[in-house]
């Protein structure tokens, strides 16, 4: 995680890689700092806690220059305090990193035996000390620089400071992204071209293992052999204005209420005007040609997986494997032929998903990905590309991505329905004709937000909660748990309904609210029956179903929480607002810190 930023501009620098961080703070909020090189000499702030306070500090303290390097940290490698807080600064030198640098304690061995003493518990002051150390022996800026990073092993984005040179940077890429802005005399370096759409829409990405010396007059790019390089200039398309929360308290709510608007133009993206077919980007993918799909995330992508695993299995007959990516790239599974390989990423950027795919480049049929983020690593590395068109997403908390990641994975799974067969020309238009009629459905179920709310009020007393679901409805049973846990710090967990009794029905006692997710369709009388066993035992229900649900099964219930009719198939994407609902408000109540809960960061760049 950690978002890194760097300028050698032509105006003060301090005040524009503060609004770079300020983009990137999604990627960590831990702590926050500036270094920039002021009439030659390098100097520095830092503030621990969110970038407020880092601006706070530079109203007291300003730090001038037109040259500098900025940071927001995720804590990996020592406390969220100030000494460990970028940059890392030595006499000479000073250092911003994302990433992990898995070998810091053999080289911190070697820099103790040379005398050189470490002052905060970080990876990264490593790195700054070993620059310094090379500079000391006599490399200048550019061959201290390369014969440090030469001897790094593990990820990183690095940007490079030197004191007395107000006209150079140096930044390195291995295993966590970084972008090379192009100005008018000008430069500038972002973990996430996010951060420098105010600045410029020129932008350059480097690539696994490349090197470069800025100035503001040139960008020389070697790759890891040392051999120059170029590397494609892009225009991107970036909101250059800060994303705001439009009357909402908080992101978080603003991103549910887009839902219905966000997926009506995934929708748009995807589904022919006459709802007769799917269009894909590019050259689509042969579904014929496959006869299994493997599919590896994390978080809440990683549940958009798992319920699109019932899709592809039960309305196109296709087997799926579906793991963490975090467990499925060291598990070395095995990737046969006519293998499609899906990665689901709102960022597009997380470490363990990133290198699952690596680990399916050359072995899968077909790489696929799934990502908000059309300039992303995954995106990029993909056969296939979809975006999922959310919009920014800025809460930490996913919400509309998840929503409209399952849109994607439906009209996916439908595609390779009818392409293998599976499903008629008829059947197609009709699932997509209820696909069409999702937003409005959606918009209709944002009346049981005030329910939803006022029950909130109780749950946020609970220590624990449960969330029971069979079918289709175990993902969202996963995934509210998930929210609730992250936003609002109640223990919670999620179960496939049938699982309850095999365990976990022990925790039920009268101060265990679980929430029942259960849709009538054909799995609702087993979901009811686990219902009646939680009941039995004096648990609270909070049943989330349908007119006909509620009219069958309220008796005895805590709440009821009643959602619009909606195809069957499409229960996913419905269920998953009214949980979405409860952990906010459930947030809400107790005042935790909703679209930045602690610990978290958006972005999940290391593993
Ligand atoms: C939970 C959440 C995380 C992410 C996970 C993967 O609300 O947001 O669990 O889903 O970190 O992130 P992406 O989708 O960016 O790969």
């Amino acid at each position: 995680m950690c978002g890194i930023v760097g300028i050698l501009g032509q105006h003060e620098a301090a005040p524009m890689l503060v609004e770079a961080l300020k983009r990137l703070e999604y990627r960590g909020y831990d702590s926050a700092g500036i270094a920039t090189v002021n009439d030659g000499a390098l100097d520095r702030r830092r503030a621990v806690g969110k970038l407020v306070n880092l601006s706070d500090l530079l109203v007291h303290e300003p730090l001038a220059g037109k040259s500098g390097i900025g940071h927001t940290r995720w804590a990996t490698h020592g406390a969220p305090n100030l000494i460990n807080t970028h940059p890392h600064q030595t006499r000479r030198v000073a250092v911003v990193h994302n990433g992990i640098i898995e070998n810091y304690r053999d080289l911190r061995a070697d820099l103790a035996k040379a005398g050189v003493r470490h002052q905060t518990e970080t990876d990264t002051e490593t790195v700054a000390l070993l620059a310094q150390h090379y500079l000391d022996e006599g490399a200048n800026p550019e061959e201290a620089a390369r014969r440090t990073i030469a001897r790094l092993e593990g990820a990183y984005a690095l940007a490079f400071l030197f004191d007395g040179e107000s006209d150079l940077m140096i930044v390195a890429r291995k295993g966590s992204p970084l972008a090379i802005g192009h100005g008018t005399d000008e430069v500038y370096i972002g973990s996430d071209a996010i951060a420098l759409a105010p600045m410029t829409d020129r932008v350059t990405y480097l690539e696994e293992g490349d090197c470069a010396v800025l100035t503001r007059s040139s960008i020389t790019i070697t790759d890891p052999d040392g051999n120059p390089v170029t590397r494609e200039e892009r225009t991107i398309q970036l909101d250059a204005a800060r994303v705001d929360k439009a009357g909402h308290k908080h992101f978080m709510s603003k991103e549910i209420a887009e839902q219905p608007t966000v997926i009506s133009e995934t929708i748009a993206a995807y589904v022919v005007s006459n709802a007769s077919d799917i269009k894909l980007p590019g050259d689509g993918i042969d579904f014929t040609e496959i006869n299994r799909l493997t599919m590896a995330s994390c978080g809440t992508a990683y549940y958009a997986c798992l319920t699109a695993k019932y899709w592809f299995e039960q309305l196109a007959g296709l087997p799926v494997e579906i793991d963490f990516a975090s467990e499925f790239r060291y598990r070395a599974p095995p990737v046969t032929d006519g293998t499609a390989a899906l990665f689901v990423s709102q960022s597009g950027e997380t470490a363990d998903t990133l290198a699952a795919l690596r680990y399916c480049e050359g072995k899968a049929q077909s790489i696929l990905s799934v990502t908000n983020v059309p300039q992303s690593s995954i995106a990029r590395e993909s056969d296939l590309s979809m975006p999922i068109h959310a919009g920014a997403e800025i809460g930490v908390a996913s919400t509309k991505a998840f929503t409209c990641q399952l849109t994607v994975l439906f009209l996916l799974a439908l595609k390779a329905a009818h392409a293998r067969g599976r499903i008629t020309d008829e059947g197609l238009r009709a699932k997509l004709e209820a696909v069409r009629g999702l937003p409005a459905i959606l918009n209709q179920a944002m009346g049981v937000e005030e329910h939803v709310r006022s029950i909130s009020q109780r749950l946020a007393e609970s220590r624990d909660a449960l969330f029971l679901g069979r079918g289709l409805m175990f993902p969202i049973a996963l995934e509210g748990a998930l929210k609730l846990k992250e936003i609002s710090y109640i223990h919670a967990e999620g179960y496939a309904s049938g699982e309850l009794k095999h365990g976990p029905i022990a925790l039920i006692d009268e101060k265990m609210p679980v929430v029942v997710l259960a849709p009538r369709n054909a799995l609702f009388d087993k979901t009811v029956s686990n219902m009646q066993e939680v009941m039995a035992r004096g648990g609270n229900v909070i049943l989330i179903t349908d007119a006909a649900g509620a009219r069958d099964a309220s008796d005895g219930v805590w709440q009821t929480i009643v959602m619009p009719d909606v195809d069957f198939d499409l229960t996913p994407i419905l269920y998953a607002l009214p949980v979405q609902f409860l952990a906010y408000h459930t947030a809400v109540t107790k005042g935790t810190d909703v679209d930045q809960p602690r610990n978290l960061a958006k972005s999940v760049t290391v593993e």
